[in-house]
């Protein structure tokens, strides 16, 4: 069940002291869905794995609710997972399985304080892992990683070491060490205390693996020839690796390492333990004007997500509030910061998956689901006190288009309605030509899958069943209103606007792109999109 109301909150900088706000980032079937659940295990916020995903018909579920999701066995939209361990609140904002929905990843990303990396032991680092890793480094997220799989035969762990190094750039700093590989992976060694945890399989990994604790692992290499070669591993790490250092950390310069099986759930307490000692509280967030607000700043936080029909009985709308200062109390009169009008805050709630409770106060880190706050968009401010703006959050320029048509003119009012919420949701981006305005909108993604959940929406949620056509736009760039000028007079280019007023310029091929790049370098072209 929900655990919502925290009794009493104490100030903002202690009840920030007591949270860890973090997302786990992987490359598709590395095994987030499964860490995540084992986090809930070990936490004692679900008693047996198996209660959010049931793997073998991959239908019931706390993090993966919606339709889509559920008949293809991927989780498409972010949710927060909130759970206490050792007294302190987690918020594990949960990032898409799908690399078609790198977009909402990016956007969840400017909502955590820290991330866990999850790193398949036999695959190594994976391209998408890569492209994840330059957002947490732009945003300045530290990241620990988790190798997962050890159960598995791979390349080995100091493999995985050089490749942490060579691909991401980032210097691995082991914290735990695997003793034994493949079916052979019997415990883990802590390099902290020198202690060595030894596990034993619990059926279907549903529940905690049993441990074993001894100290000092001299004791390794009469366990056989894996414990002897645990403990020259171990040796060897004592000269080529330097030891977890916390600045570098914080400063996403070196990330420390965790070895385990999320499936057999060993090293996962190791890692828990991790996000609360080593991952950072909310501290002060930087605003758009370069300057900070503080923790203990009146309320103040940003909406990083919008999702509808997460209640399947009322079609509702929540607005994901990132709180970052202050105390925020449910029915508290906050201001919309691009509007200046008063929000209503009395239908806020704590989400856990397709599970809500009310919220009646929250601190610093925690997000809050606003029900029904139509007006709010991604990237919006809400303050109490001094105004405050935070910096717009980033996305990537679409890079697949299709012209979509409403299949049944009698329907324009709902198809008119429906492309509307996909758009503010950030489902797809929906961009208009002047010419042609909402006859036929051009809906425009980073993901294939993006289009197809706004094909499936629009007829089951809005009652607007659509046409998606190919498009002949190769590219998208960002652009403003002074160079949309001279580009409308280029060609191959045409200048499409969203509702939100952002202008992007669309190219007929990649040739008319660069060629336009080097013919006019005055003009506003932008790859990283800001809102
Ligand atoms: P994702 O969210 O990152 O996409 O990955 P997910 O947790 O869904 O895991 C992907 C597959 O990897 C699943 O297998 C899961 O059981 C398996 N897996 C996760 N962690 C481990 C681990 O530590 N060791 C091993 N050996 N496997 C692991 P599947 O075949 O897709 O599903 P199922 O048939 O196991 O249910």
């Amino acid at each position: 069940m929900v655990e919502a109301t925290i009794a009493t909150m104490p100030s903002p900088a202690d009840a920030a002291a007591q949270r860890r706000t973090f997302a786990i980032i992987s490359h598709p079937d590395a095994g987030k869905t499964t860490l995540t659940e084992k986090l809930l295990l070990y936490s004692g916020a679900i008693e047996q794995a198996g209660s959010v995903r049931d793997r073998r018909d991959r239908r019931s579920t706390t993090s993966d609710w919606q339709d889509i999701e559920q008949r293809r066995g991927i989780s498409i939209s972010s949710t927060v997972l909130r759970f206490d361990y050792r007294d302190t609140f987690l918020n594990l904002l949960d990032t898409p399985g799908h690399r078609d929905f790198s977009e909402d990843t990016y956007r969840v990303l400017s909502a955590t304080d820290a991330a866990v990396m999850v790193i398949d032991a036999a695959r190594g680092v994976e391209a998408q892992t890569l492209k994840l890793f330059e957002v947490s480094r732009q945003r300045g997220i530290p990241l620990l990683t988790f190798v997962n799989k050890c159960d598995r035969p791979g390349p080995g762990p100091l493999g995985i070491l050089d490749e942490i190094e060579d691909k991401i750039g980032l210097q691995p700093t082991p914290v735990t060490w695997p003793v034994g590989l493949g079916q052979d992976f019997v415990g883990v060694v802590d390099r902290r205390d020198r202690s060595i945890t030894r596990f034993t399989r619990a059926e279907h990994g549903a529940t905690e693996a049993l441990e074993d604790l001894a100290h000092g692992y001299d004791s390794l290499p009469a366990e056989g020839p894996f414990g002897e070669q645990a403990h020259e591993e171990l040796s060897l790490l004592e000269e080529m690796v330097v030891p977890y250092d916390a600045e570098t950390f914080l400063a996403g310069v070196s990330t420390p390492v965790f070895f385990g099986s999320a499936l057999w759930n060993f090293g996962v307490r190791h890692l828990l333990d991790a996000v609360v000692d080593l991952a950072p509280p909310p501290g002060p967030q930087l605003t758009a004007d370069g300057s900070h607000r503080d923790v203990d700043a009146p309320c103040s936080g940003f909406v990083f997500k919008i999702q509808t029909g997460m209640d399947r009985n009322h079609r509702d709308h929540v607005a994901f509030v990132r709180v970052c200062s202050g105390t925020f109390v449910r029915g508290m009169t906050l201001t919309h910061e691009p509007s200046g009008r008063p929000v209503n805050t009395k239908h806020a709630q704590f989400l856990f998956g397709a599970e809500r409770a009310t919220v009646d106060e929250a601190g610093p880190g925690d997000v809050v689901g606003l029900v029904n706050a139509s007006e709010l968009r991604i990237g919006d401010t809400l303050y109490d006190g001094a105004r405050v703006r935070f910096p717009p959050i980033p996305t990537f320029a679409p890079e697949l288009f299709r012209t979509v048509r409403n299949k049944d003119t009698s329907r324009y009012k709902q198809f008119k309605k429906g492309m509307a919420q996909l758009d503010r949701e950030g489902v797809v981006q929906v961009l208009r030509h002047p010419d042609v305005g909402d006859q036929a909108p051009v809906l425009a993604a980073v993901g294939e899958l993006q289009f197809q959940v706004a094909e499936e929406r629009m007829a089951d949620e809005f009652g607007a069943a659509v046409i998606l056509e190919p498009s002949r736009y190769i590219e998208a760039r960002q652009t403003d209103t002074e160079s949309a000028r001279e580009l409308r007079a280029l060609r191959g280019v045409d200048v499409l606007e969203k509702d939100d007023g952002a202008l992007f310029a669309l190219f007929d091929s990649n040739y008319v792109l660069n060629r336009t790049l080097e013919d006019h370098p005055e003009l506003t072209l932008r790859s990283i999109v800001v809102a």
